[in-house]
């Protein structure tokens, strides 16, 4: 197993060592919150976005936060390559009670643990990747970055047995997005997004993305997204902090377009590069 170093409950040390309780919460419930936070040359991108969406999955599920910005931001910095390009996955959990009981515990410590990550490029990003639609049967808190992923992973392990990098998930017959990722079509000529609502993460990618769009005048709006009208998109992409931009060429064994990845993906797989960049000179 990999020993790199990780955080735990106010401690740095190895992988192998870092254990926590059977009675945690977050082990028998599912009963806590997490983020992904990609960081460039050592630098967590856009880490104040994914600070304020931590501030708010925590607060919908009544955890406290167990330390401010500036401390996430020392907590975190130490696990970082300053040479690679890496994501750091948090996970806080309502910590752990003495009894298995569904109503919160009283006087109960969160448990925090930190670890980081390479990021590794899609292999087939260039040519594009195949997605499947399913009826998205998640809950009523997709807003939450909650690390009860029980429906996402077996949608997205649907994905995988037909040979599909995403599973795109269907709410009374509108798109809603991945498994996990956000969705953007571009359907006459406009990029669409579906709307913040319960029903999606609130992306930080896809808000970079909408900022982008509006910087260089490409077309674009928040608006739902029917499966009807998906099959009829000349591009879809999925976007996520760990894949950044995913052209989709092929959506239920129907081909996309001219199946390549469209000119308005190239377009802004070379802004996002460059705002990358940007972010960190
Ligand atoms: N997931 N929607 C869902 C359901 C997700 O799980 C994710 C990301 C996104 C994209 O959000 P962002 O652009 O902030 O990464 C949308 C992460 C990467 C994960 O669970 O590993």
């Amino acid at each position: 197993m990999d020993n790199k170093t990780v955080y735990l409950n106010g401690q740095y040390l190895p992988l192998n060592e870092a254990k926590i309780s059977v009675m945690d919460r977050g082990f028998l419930f599912g009963d806590g919150i997490y983020e992904v936070i990609p960081s460039y040359s050592g630098n967590l991108f856009h880490f104040q976005e994914h600070m304020e969406r931590l501030e708010n999955s925590l607060s919908s599920i009544r955890i406290p936060n167990p330390h401010d910005r500036a401390q996430w931001l020392e907590i975190l910095t130490p696990l970082l390559d300053k040479n690679l390009d890496q994501y750091i996955y948090l996970q806080i959990t309502r910590g752990v009670s003495d009894k298995r009981d569904h109503a919160f515990p009283e006087n109960v410590t969160p448990t925090v643990f930190a670890m980081c990550s390479n990021i590794v490029p899609l292999e087939n990003l260039e040519s594009g990747v195949k997605a499947i639609s399913v009826d998205d049967s998640r809950w009523e808190l997709c807003n939450v970055k909650a690390t009860t992923l029980l429906a996402n992973i077996l949608l997205r392990q649907q994905a995988v047995e037909k040979g599909c990098a995403e599973a795109i998930l269907v709410k009374d017959g509108y798109v809603t997005e991945g498994a996990a990722s956000n969705i953007f079509a571009v359907i006459d000529g406009v990029l669409i997004t579906p709307p913040q609502g319960c029903e999606i993460l609130p992306g930080i990618t896809r808000n970079v993305i909408l900022e982008l769009a509006e910087k260089n005048n490409i077309p674009h709006s928040e608006d739902i997204i029917s499966l009807d009208a998906l099959q009829t998109a000349s591009e879809i992409w999925l976007t996520s902090s760990t894949r950044e931009i995913v052209p989709v060429v092929q959506l239920d064994n129907e081909t996309i377009a001219n199946g390549k990845p469209g000119p308005i993906w190239q377009n802004m797989h070379q802004l996002f590069q460059a705002y990358k960049q940007s972010c960190h000179e």
